[in-house]
Protein backbone atom coordinates (compact mmCIF):
# COMPACT_ATOMS: atom_id res chain seq x y z
CA UNK A 1 0.00 0.00 0.00
CA UNK A 2 3.00 2.18 1.09
CA UNK A 3 4.47 1.20 -2.08
CA UNK A 4 1.25 1.96 -4.24
CA UNK A 5 0.95 5.71 -2.34
CA UNK A 6 4.49 6.40 -2.89
CA UNK A 7 4.45 5.74 -6.99
CA UNK A 8 1.11 7.77 -7.18
CA UNK A 9 3.08 10.97 -5.60
CA UNK A 10 6.02 10.09 -7.75
CA UNK A 11 3.38 9.68 -10.95
CA UNK A 12 1.83 13.25 -10.31
CA UNK A 13 5.51 15.38 -9.28
CA UNK A 14 6.96 13.62 -12.40
CA UNK A 15 4.07 15.24 -14.62
CA UNK A 16 3.63 18.43 -12.75
CA UNK A 17 5.40 21.59 -14.23
CA UNK A 18 8.50 22.58 -12.22
CA UNK A 19 8.17 25.95 -10.11
CA UNK A 20 11.54 25.74 -9.95
CA UNK A 21 14.38 25.07 -12.37
CA UNK A 22 17.57 23.88 -10.95
CA UNK A 23 20.65 24.71 -12.40
CA UNK A 24 24.37 23.37 -12.05
CA UNK A 25 26.44 26.05 -13.40
CA UNK A 26 30.05 26.25 -13.34
CA UNK A 27 30.26 30.01 -14.76
CA UNK A 28 31.30 32.27 -12.16
CA UNK A 29 29.84 35.69 -13.28
CA UNK A 30 27.84 38.27 -12.43
CA UNK A 31 25.98 38.08 -15.36
CA UNK A 32 24.24 35.05 -14.71
CA UNK A 33 22.26 35.93 -11.62
CA UNK A 34 20.86 38.75 -13.80
CA UNK A 35 19.51 36.18 -16.64
CA UNK A 36 17.64 34.07 -13.79
CA UNK A 37 15.64 36.73 -12.31
CA UNK A 38 14.69 37.57 -15.87
CA UNK A 39 13.65 34.33 -16.97
CA UNK A 40 11.79 33.83 -13.45
CA UNK A 41 10.13 37.61 -14.77
CA UNK A 42 8.79 36.57 -17.78
CA UNK A 43 7.85 32.70 -16.75
CA UNK A 44 7.13 32.67 -13.06
CA UNK A 45 9.51 29.71 -12.67
CA UNK A 46 11.86 30.44 -10.17
CA UNK A 47 15.59 29.28 -10.30
CA UNK A 48 17.98 27.65 -7.90
CA UNK A 49 21.30 27.75 -8.75
CA UNK A 50 24.43 25.72 -7.62
CA UNK A 51 27.45 27.13 -8.66
CA UNK A 52 30.73 24.86 -8.29
CA UNK A 53 34.14 23.79 -10.40
CA UNK A 54 33.45 21.85 -13.54
CA UNK A 55 34.63 19.13 -11.80
CA UNK A 56 32.66 19.11 -8.22
CA UNK A 57 29.47 19.25 -10.75
CA UNK A 58 30.14 16.96 -13.12
CA UNK A 59 30.87 14.43 -10.11
CA UNK A 60 28.10 15.35 -8.49
CA UNK A 61 25.69 14.67 -11.37
CA UNK A 62 27.24 11.32 -12.26
CA UNK A 63 26.46 10.37 -8.54
CA UNK A 64 23.36 11.41 -7.91
CA UNK A 65 22.13 10.03 -11.92
CA UNK A 66 18.43 9.99 -11.89
CA UNK A 67 17.69 11.36 -8.49
CA UNK A 68 19.44 14.26 -9.49
CA UNK A 69 17.50 17.76 -8.78
CA UNK A 70 19.68 19.23 -11.89
CA UNK A 71 17.25 20.28 -14.66
CA UNK A 72 20.39 22.61 -16.13
CA UNK A 73 24.09 22.45 -16.83
CA UNK A 74 25.62 24.81 -18.05
CA UNK A 75 29.87 25.90 -18.09
CA UNK A 76 32.21 27.60 -20.29
CA UNK A 77 34.41 25.42 -22.50
CA UNK A 78 33.24 22.92 -25.53
CA UNK A 79 35.49 20.44 -23.33
CA UNK A 80 33.88 20.92 -20.49
CA UNK A 81 30.04 20.04 -22.17
CA UNK A 82 31.64 17.43 -24.78
CA UNK A 83 32.76 15.71 -21.05
CA UNK A 84 29.42 16.15 -19.54
CA UNK A 85 27.42 14.38 -22.46
CA UNK A 86 30.31 12.18 -22.88
CA UNK A 87 29.18 10.70 -18.53
CA UNK A 88 25.21 10.43 -19.96
CA UNK A 89 24.39 13.17 -17.79
CA UNK A 90 22.76 14.99 -20.64
CA UNK A 91 19.61 14.72 -22.51
CA UNK A 92 19.58 15.83 -26.09
CA UNK A 93 16.33 18.25 -27.05
CA UNK A 94 15.16 19.13 -30.50
CA UNK A 95 14.25 22.90 -30.48
CA UNK A 96 13.59 24.43 -33.57
CA UNK A 97 14.39 27.55 -31.77
CA UNK A 98 17.78 26.64 -30.80
CA UNK A 99 18.65 24.81 -34.17
CA UNK A 100 17.89 28.57 -36.05
CA UNK A 101 19.37 30.68 -33.90
CA UNK A 102 22.47 28.95 -32.94
CA UNK A 103 24.92 27.84 -35.40
CA UNK A 104 25.65 24.53 -36.25
CA UNK A 105 29.11 24.48 -35.46
CA UNK A 106 28.54 25.81 -31.97
CA UNK A 107 26.37 23.06 -31.13
CA UNK A 108 26.14 19.34 -30.67
CA UNK A 109 25.25 17.70 -33.58
CA UNK A 110 22.50 15.45 -30.84
CA UNK A 111 21.08 18.54 -29.69
CA UNK A 112 23.33 17.92 -26.15
CA UNK A 113 24.47 21.30 -25.69
CA UNK A 114 23.81 24.36 -27.85
CA UNK A 115 26.58 27.68 -27.20
CA UNK A 116 25.22 30.28 -25.44
CA UNK A 117 28.43 32.87 -25.57
CA UNK A 118 31.31 33.18 -27.27
CA UNK A 119 34.94 34.29 -27.32
CA UNK A 120 37.82 34.17 -28.84
CA UNK A 121 40.82 33.37 -27.73
CA UNK A 122 43.48 35.83 -28.96
CA UNK A 123 47.23 37.18 -28.63
CA UNK A 124 47.68 40.18 -26.87
CA UNK A 125 50.76 42.76 -26.77
CA UNK A 126 51.95 46.10 -25.40
CA UNK A 127 50.84 48.41 -28.15
CA UNK A 128 53.00 51.56 -26.21
CA UNK A 129 56.32 48.95 -26.80
CA UNK A 130 55.24 47.45 -29.89
CA UNK A 131 53.98 49.23 -32.88
CA UNK A 132 54.35 46.11 -35.20
CA UNK A 133 53.37 42.98 -33.92
CA UNK A 134 54.98 40.32 -36.01
CA UNK A 135 52.60 37.58 -34.59
CA UNK A 136 49.96 37.00 -36.95
CA UNK A 137 49.01 33.43 -36.48
CA UNK A 138 49.10 31.04 -33.65
CA UNK A 139 52.10 28.61 -35.38
CA UNK A 140 54.06 31.88 -35.02
CA UNK A 141 54.42 31.65 -31.30
CA UNK A 142 56.09 28.49 -31.86
CA UNK A 143 59.21 30.01 -33.52
CA UNK A 144 62.53 30.16 -32.23
CA UNK A 145 62.81 33.91 -32.26
CA UNK A 146 60.16 34.26 -29.66
CA UNK A 147 62.03 32.23 -27.03
CA UNK A 148 61.50 33.92 -23.37
CA UNK A 149 58.72 36.27 -24.85
CA UNK A 150 55.72 34.46 -24.32
CA UNK A 151 52.89 34.51 -21.21
CA UNK A 152 50.87 31.62 -21.35
CA UNK A 153 48.70 30.28 -18.64
CA UNK A 154 48.72 26.47 -17.49
CA UNK A 155 47.80 23.91 -20.18
CA UNK A 156 45.70 22.59 -17.21
CA UNK A 157 43.46 25.26 -17.80
CA UNK A 158 40.19 24.68 -20.43
CA UNK A 159 40.87 27.28 -22.47
CA UNK A 160 44.35 25.66 -23.82
CA UNK A 161 43.14 22.44 -23.77
CA UNK A 162 40.95 23.28 -26.45
CA UNK A 163 43.39 25.56 -27.97
CA UNK A 164 45.76 22.82 -28.69
CA UNK A 165 42.95 20.79 -29.56
CA UNK A 166 41.80 23.19 -32.83
CA UNK A 167 45.40 23.12 -33.40
CA UNK A 168 45.51 19.38 -34.41
CA UNK A 169 41.99 19.40 -36.32
CA UNK A 170 43.66 22.27 -38.34
CA UNK A 171 47.11 21.20 -38.54
CA UNK A 172 47.79 18.25 -37.32
CA UNK A 173 48.67 15.57 -34.66
CA UNK A 174 52.56 16.11 -35.02
CA UNK A 175 52.97 19.91 -35.83
CA UNK A 176 50.49 20.17 -33.02
CA UNK A 177 53.09 18.45 -30.88
CA UNK A 178 55.78 20.48 -32.15
CA UNK A 179 53.54 23.91 -31.19
CA UNK A 180 53.10 23.44 -27.64
CA UNK A 181 56.92 22.11 -27.58
CA UNK A 182 57.71 25.54 -29.22
CA UNK A 183 55.44 27.37 -27.16
CA UNK A 184 56.40 25.34 -23.48
CA UNK A 185 60.26 26.68 -24.93
CA UNK A 186 59.64 30.14 -25.48
CA UNK A 187 57.83 30.97 -22.58
CA UNK A 188 59.39 33.80 -20.03
CA UNK A 189 57.47 32.02 -16.97
CA UNK A 190 56.97 28.43 -15.64
CA UNK A 191 52.68 29.45 -16.27
CA UNK A 192 50.97 30.40 -13.56
CA UNK A 193 48.10 32.62 -12.79
CA UNK A 194 44.77 32.92 -15.33
CA UNK A 195 44.69 35.07 -18.03
CA UNK A 196 44.36 38.15 -16.88
CA UNK A 197 48.02 37.41 -14.80
CA UNK A 198 49.62 37.04 -17.93
CA UNK A 199 48.03 40.32 -19.47
CA UNK A 200 49.77 42.18 -15.87
CA UNK A 201 52.66 40.51 -16.43
CA UNK A 202 52.90 41.50 -20.06
CA UNK A 203 52.53 45.26 -19.01
CA UNK A 204 53.88 45.33 -15.76
CA UNK A 205 56.38 42.92 -15.65
CA UNK A 206 60.33 42.68 -16.02
CA UNK A 207 60.39 39.68 -17.89
CA UNK A 208 60.82 40.75 -21.20
CA UNK A 209 57.84 39.45 -22.26
CA UNK A 210 56.07 40.61 -26.01
CA UNK A 211 53.08 38.46 -26.31
CA UNK A 212 50.28 36.43 -24.23
CA UNK A 213 47.77 34.71 -24.56
CA UNK A 214 43.95 35.35 -23.04
CA UNK A 215 40.12 35.28 -23.56
CA UNK A 216 38.32 38.19 -25.23
CA UNK A 217 36.11 38.92 -21.95
CA UNK A 218 38.91 39.05 -19.70
CA UNK A 219 40.13 42.23 -21.56
CA UNK A 220 36.43 43.56 -21.80
CA UNK A 221 36.06 42.93 -17.51
CA UNK A 222 39.36 44.47 -17.05
CA UNK A 223 38.50 47.76 -19.03
CA UNK A 224 35.80 47.75 -16.68
CA UNK A 225 37.06 46.84 -13.31
CA UNK A 226 36.98 48.87 -10.61
CA UNK A 227 40.69 48.33 -9.68
CA UNK A 228 42.67 51.12 -11.65
CA UNK A 229 45.24 49.47 -12.04
CA UNK A 230 44.06 46.68 -14.31
CA UNK A 231 41.91 49.13 -16.27
CA UNK A 232 45.63 50.84 -16.82
CA UNK A 233 47.07 47.35 -18.14
CA UNK A 234 44.13 46.54 -20.52
CA UNK A 235 44.39 49.88 -21.93
CA UNK A 236 47.61 49.51 -22.87
CA UNK A 237 47.28 46.10 -24.55
CA UNK A 238 46.57 45.63 -28.62
CA UNK A 239 44.97 42.85 -29.89
CA UNK A 240 45.98 40.62 -32.39
CA UNK A 241 43.19 37.99 -34.01
CA UNK A 242 45.40 35.48 -35.30
CA UNK A 243 44.91 33.41 -38.38
CA UNK A 244 42.88 35.97 -40.13
CA UNK A 245 44.64 34.73 -43.41
CA UNK A 246 43.89 31.31 -43.16
CA UNK A 247 41.14 29.16 -40.79
CA UNK A 248 40.10 32.18 -38.76
CA UNK A 249 41.26 32.90 -34.54
CA UNK A 250 39.53 29.88 -32.17
CA UNK A 251 36.92 30.55 -30.74
CA UNK A 252 35.41 28.56 -27.83
CA UNK A 253 31.86 28.77 -25.69
CA UNK A 254 29.31 28.58 -22.88
CA UNK A 255 26.89 26.24 -23.07
CA UNK A 256 24.15 25.00 -22.06
CA UNK A 257 22.34 21.75 -21.99
CA UNK A 258 19.52 20.00 -20.10
CA UNK A 259 20.20 17.51 -17.92
CA UNK A 260 18.63 13.39 -18.40
CA UNK A 261 17.56 13.67 -14.75
CA UNK A 262 15.31 16.82 -15.27
CA UNK A 263 11.66 15.99 -14.46
CA UNK A 264 10.44 18.87 -16.34
CA UNK A 265 12.19 19.22 -19.46
CA UNK A 266 10.14 21.29 -21.15
CA UNK A 267 10.94 23.88 -19.14
CA UNK A 268 14.52 23.04 -19.08
CA UNK A 269 14.48 23.37 -22.37
CA UNK A 270 12.38 26.41 -22.20
CA UNK A 271 15.33 28.01 -20.09
CA UNK A 272 18.15 27.19 -22.97
CA UNK A 273 16.06 28.35 -25.43
CA UNK A 274 15.58 31.48 -23.06
CA UNK A 275 19.24 32.20 -22.83
CA UNK A 276 19.48 32.60 -26.62
CA UNK A 277 16.76 35.43 -26.91
CA UNK A 278 18.09 38.68 -27.44
CA UNK A 279 17.10 39.79 -24.09
CA UNK A 280 19.39 37.49 -22.55
CA UNK A 281 22.35 37.82 -24.87
CA UNK A 282 22.55 41.76 -24.52
CA UNK A 283 22.69 40.88 -20.68
CA UNK A 284 25.57 38.25 -21.31
CA UNK A 285 27.64 40.71 -23.16
CA UNK A 286 26.96 43.73 -21.57
CA UNK A 287 28.01 42.40 -18.58
CA UNK A 288 30.46 40.19 -19.19
CA UNK A 289 31.63 41.04 -22.35
CA UNK A 290 31.23 37.86 -24.16
CA UNK A 291 30.05 37.55 -28.21
CA UNK A 292 26.46 36.83 -28.57
CA UNK A 293 25.55 33.57 -30.24
CA UNK A 294 22.30 35.48 -31.51
CA UNK A 295 23.49 37.05 -34.84
CA UNK A 296 20.18 39.63 -34.33
CA UNK A 297 22.40 40.79 -30.88
CA UNK A 298 25.23 43.53 -31.56
CA UNK A 299 27.81 43.32 -28.90
CA UNK A 300 28.62 45.53 -26.01
CA UNK A 301 30.08 48.23 -27.54
CA UNK A 302 33.41 47.79 -26.00
CA UNK A 303 33.73 44.27 -27.33
CA UNK A 304 32.89 45.65 -30.94
CA UNK A 305 36.01 47.75 -30.09
CA UNK A 306 37.89 45.07 -30.47
CA UNK A 307 37.36 45.06 -34.13
CA UNK A 308 35.96 42.61 -36.71
CA UNK A 309 37.56 39.34 -37.07
CA UNK A 310 37.24 35.95 -39.09
CA UNK A 311 36.22 33.29 -36.80
CA UNK A 312 37.75 29.49 -36.91
CA UNK A 313 34.22 27.88 -37.81
CA UNK A 314 35.41 23.87 -37.32
CA UNK A 315 32.51 22.23 -35.88
CA UNK A 316 33.31 22.85 -31.92
CA UNK A 317 32.23 19.02 -31.08
CA UNK A 318 34.89 18.17 -33.88
CA UNK A 319 37.32 20.17 -31.76
CA UNK A 320 36.39 18.56 -28.48
CA UNK A 321 37.03 15.28 -29.53
CA UNK A 322 40.72 16.40 -29.54
CA UNK A 323 40.95 17.36 -26.03
CA UNK A 324 42.33 14.07 -24.93
CA UNK A 325 44.99 14.03 -27.49
CA UNK A 326 45.79 17.83 -26.48
CA UNK A 327 46.56 16.72 -22.58
CA UNK A 328 48.44 13.62 -24.23
CA UNK A 329 50.44 16.17 -26.15
CA UNK A 330 50.99 18.82 -23.29
CA UNK A 331 52.27 16.51 -20.54
CA UNK A 332 54.74 14.61 -23.34
CA UNK A 333 56.06 17.88 -24.47
CA UNK A 334 56.23 18.79 -20.42
CA UNK A 335 53.99 22.06 -21.11
CA UNK A 336 52.89 22.20 -16.96
FE1 LIG B 1 37.27 32.38 -17.70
Amino acid sequence: MKKLILTALLAVSGAMAADTLNIYTARHYDADAKLYDLFTQQTGIKVKATQAKVEELLKKLEIEGENSPADIFITADVSNLAQAKNLGVLAPINSQKLNEVVPASLRDSDGSWYAITKRARVIVYDKTKTKNPSVKNYEDLAKPEYKGKLLVRSSGSAYQKSLLASIIVADGEKEAKNWAAGVASNLAQAPKGGDRDQAKALINGDLGAQYAIMNTYYIGLMLNSKNPKDVEVAQKLGIIFPNQANRGTHVNISGAGVTKSSKDKAAAQKFVEFLLTPEAQAILTNINYEYPVNPAVAPNHVVSGFGKFKEDKTPLDKVAKEVKNAVLIYNEVGFR
